[in-house]
């Protein structure tokens, strides 16, 4: 079933139909201000923290409720309806309705009983409130009275938690008062007396507000039982059936801002105005406000504002594919989820409440790849950011609190870190991801001198980006299991693998081996040669190592127990073949050309699905060893035998590595949201987003995805595209392009910005191979290999690669 298509010209998703099986969200606005909307208007905001700064309400795990709703009633026939389909709901053989999700903004438009209203929403760039623009127009043949009326339900507490679990304290605090143009929400109104420096018990008054501008307050009402009535729900608000709302405000109980107007419009004729939403005090409202007082002149130039900024980000990379699915994912809406993993990390969806109040290590240090070649600039911010918050032993603090203050902080030895952040030990992997990301970095921009930048550590001192690496391979080595390979600690990039100080994981070894690649390359052009041969020494044995415990005939295993137990092997009755070993023993450049080959071909016999590649099979249920967290899950549900989506990414990328450009495009039509838009039924969440996974073949849902939006899959999926399929391998000193397409492609695009340059990419494949280079012209002249170096590059440069 398909409930809506991509509007790719306008980098838009049209939803056609509201009744979608599950709430298909957008984001707006900035770290200051987040704003989360479904196709429904259901959704909240929240000023800097979605868990501390919450301002608007959301009941998260129910039927997407409240919202920021828009109702409109004819005044003659009483009937009313919303500008989003819900929550009045009208039959939908009447109402129609469109939603288009843009780049930070959404826009509703409805059509019932003659009446077209559009509202467009978004938070302004670089401004910390949200707008509401609504237009409504008369498309019948008489004049029509009407009241339209704007709901916000305010929290009680900026607190999440507060507000949902501490009643008998939050009601309490809050009160509302009508101010002419907007209702104003106090939350601890009566300590305005308390003298500045003397907080009682650190708190001060907090005001929010909700306005209307371009149109007159007929009538306003702040105490949501108020608006909505006893029994009523915000399908049928009390406040909106009368026609005109209550005017009072609250005391003792629950606030919100509903402000209603009364509209009379001519057949033909149309009425624009315009809600607004934040939390600031009152001088600065009166300003903001009055800022607004012709929003027809004002709410057009700011949409135009965010597009051109988004596109312009987007611009940088561009591509062109007989593939509509590969291109509307890579061009708009991978690139766009990248940014949000970016922005948001983990903190705000209708799934993450906003408690994880910090960055993630490894999430972080993943989601910063997936802009690298869209906004270097501000993917190195984000790089300074993590290496501050490496600790000076080389490993990564689990929790990056927002409050970040390098050089400050406590670790994961204290106990201070561990009751505030509540990780309670080192992870293997944290600090692993800052190879491929400052290398991509690196190569990307040509950046040379960022190894030698000076970051502090999180906890003490200081050293350069150089440094900081070494010592992130130095934490590794200081941590080996019983083997001499790197134990699994608290977690490795599987949080459901416990495997100690005891322990190993393959994956971290192997992830050790490829950063062991990496930081050779820093040190050769550093001509460092000591570091060179110590990692040349290491990286042998760790690699025998690898091939001598961990080649299981026709796979790699898992890793150790702290018992010294096999995880993984072929004869294993549970959970005998794991995903992530196979890929990064191909992307650590650890397997040999057969061994790669037969891995590979095992994971598509053994785990492969239309979904994508189970993470490993068979589900643990009777033979879990201590460490398997995995057997808490259903069968196929996350860590248990589910799709994980992020590890689909590094099976694109391992087998465009090894030329396999089908198989690498299967794997991503497989789990691609766009390629399931036709089957929204099944897939559920939203078919432009990513979700954390996907239910394996051993659940009764299989097929169906979870957790959308903030997915490490948003970045792992973008590099197995942009590097692997599309071949776009930049090093220290130019360019390699080496595709690794589906055989069937006669020709594809890329517009590139690279290191200044605009590059202009056209690969040609006339043979129909998967991948391959006959030759590669650049402004006409012939290349060696498939490499381009930086002095070629002009502003302006015509690239054609011919595959065959
Ligand atoms: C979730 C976590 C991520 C972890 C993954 C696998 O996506 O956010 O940190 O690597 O699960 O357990």
């Amino acid at each position: 079933m398909k409930y809506g298509y991509f509007d790719e010209t306008k980098k838009e998703y049209v939803i056609t139909r509201p009744d979608t099986p599950a709430p298909w969200v957008n984001y707006l606005g900035s770290p200051e201000y987040g704003a989360i909307i479904s196709n429904n208007a259901g959704g909240y905001s929240f000023a800097k923290s979605g868990a501390n700064g919450r301002i608007l309400r959301y009941i998260f795990n129910q039927f997407d409720e409240p919202g920021r709703y828009i109702y409109i009633r004819d005044n003659k026939s009483k009937d009313y309806w919303s500008a989003s389909w819900q929550p009045v709901g009208k039959d939908l053989k009447t109402y129609r309705s469109e939603c288009r999700h843009g780049t930070a903004y959404t826009k509703m438009q409805a059509d019932y009983s003659g009446i077209h209203s559009e509202v467009r929403y978004y938070v302004p760039l670089d401004r910390a409130y949200e707008v509401w623009n609504v237009c409504i127009a008369n498309t019948s043949a008489e004049e029509r009275e009407l009241t339209v009326t704007g709901y916000a339900e305010f929290t009680n507490n900026s607190n999440y938690e507060q507000d949902q679990v501490n009643l008998q304290y939050s009601q309490f605090i809050t009160r509302t008062v009508f101010c002419g143009d907007h209702v104003r929400q106090m939350i601890h109104a009566n300590l305005d007396q308390i003298e500045e420096g003397s907080d009682v018990d650190d708190k001060i008054v907090v005001s929010r507000f909700f306005a209307l501008k371009g149109a007159k307050v007929t009538s306003w009402c702040g105490d949501r039982e108020k608006f909505l009535g006893r029994y009523h729900g915000y399908g049928n608000p009390a406040g909106v059936a009368e026609g005109t709302l209550c005017n009072e405000g609250n005391e003792n109980g629950n606030s919100c801002g509903a402000l209603s107007t009364v509209v009379r419009l001519a057949p033909g004729e149309h009425c624009e105005f315009a809600f607004l939403v934040g939390m600031k005090e009152e001088p600065e409202v009166a300003e903001i406000l009055a800022s607004y007082a012709l929003p027809e002149q004002v709410c057009g130039k700011e949409l135009q504002q965010l597009t051109d900024y988004w596109h312009g980000k987007l611009a940088h990379f561009q591509i062109k594919t007989p593939s509509e699915e590969f291109n509307a994912m890579i061009n708009t809406w991978n690139a766009y989820n990248c940014f949000m993993t970016f922005i948001w990390s983990r903190a705000a969806s209708f799934v993450y409440c906003g408690l994880r109040n910090g960055y993630g290590y490894r999430d972080t240090v993943q989601d910063i790849q997936g802009v690298i070649h869209l906004a270097p600039e501000m993917a190195v911010e984000k790089i300074r950011f993590m290496l501050s918050a490496q600790v000076d032993n080389g490993g990564g603090l689990p929790l990056v609190k927002f409050t970040h203050n390098p050089g400050h902080e406590d670790t994961p030895d204290d106990a201070s870190y561990v009751k505030e952040t509540g990780h309670p030990a080192y992870r293997a992997d944290d600090a692993l991801w800052l190879f491929p990301t400052v290398y991509k970095y690196i190569a990307e921009t040509g950046h040379l001198e960022f190894m030698d930048e000076v970051i502090p550590y999180a906890n003490r001192g200081e050293a350069t980006v150089y440094e900081h690496l070494k010592r992130a391979i130095d934490f590794s080595m200081n941590h080996l299991g019983k083997h001499g390979m790197p134990a699994g600690l608290y977690a490795d990039w599987n949080d459901c693998l416990r495997l100690g100080k005891e322990g190993e994981s393959t994956f971290v070894a192997m992830q050790l081996y490829y950063a062991m690649n990496i930081l050779r390359k820093f040190a050769e052009y550093k001509q460092d040669k000591e570091t060179a041969a110590y990692l040349d020494e290491k990286q042998e044995e760790l690699g025998k190592l690898l091939q001598e415990l961990c080649w299981n005939e026709d796979r790699f295993i898992r890793g150790f127990t702290e018992a010294g137990e096999v995880i993984g092997k072929r004869t294993d009755p549970e959970a005998n073949m794991w995903l992530n070993p196979q890929s990064w023993a191909v992307i650590s450049g650890l397997a040999k050309a057969d061994q790669a080959d037969m891995a590979l071909e095992r994971v598509y016999e053994k785990l492969n699905t239309p979904y994508g590649a189970i993470l490993m099979d068979p589900p643990y249920h009777a033979h879990a060893f201590d460490g398997a967290l995995a057997v808490i899950y259903n069968p196929g549900a996350k860590e248990n035998a589910g799709i994980f989506s992020q590890s689909q990414g590094w099976i694109i990328l391992a087998e465009a590595l090894r030329g396999h450009g089908d198989r690498a495009f299967t794997y991503f039509m497989e789990n691609a949201p766009a390629a399931q838009n036709d089957r929204a039924q099944i897939r559920v969440i939203e078919p432009y987003c990513y979700g954390q996974f996907t239910e394996g073949k051993a659940s009764p849902n299989f097929g169906r995805s979870h957790v959308h939006w903030l997915t490490g899959t948003a970045s792992t999926v973008m590099v197995g595209c942009v590097e692997g399929i599309l071949g776009m391998r930049p090093d220290f000193y130019g360019l390699h392009l080496t595709p690794a397409i589906p055989h069937e492609w006669e020709e594809f695009e890329v517009n590139k910005v690279f290191r200044g340059c605009q590059l202009h990419i056209v690969v040609k494949n006339p043979g129909h191979v998967q991948s391959g280079c006959d030759r590669l012209l650049v402004n006409g002249v012939r290349m060696q290999g498939d490499y381009i170096p930086q002095e070629v590059l002009k502003k302006q440069t015509e690239i054609v690669l011919y595959m065959s």
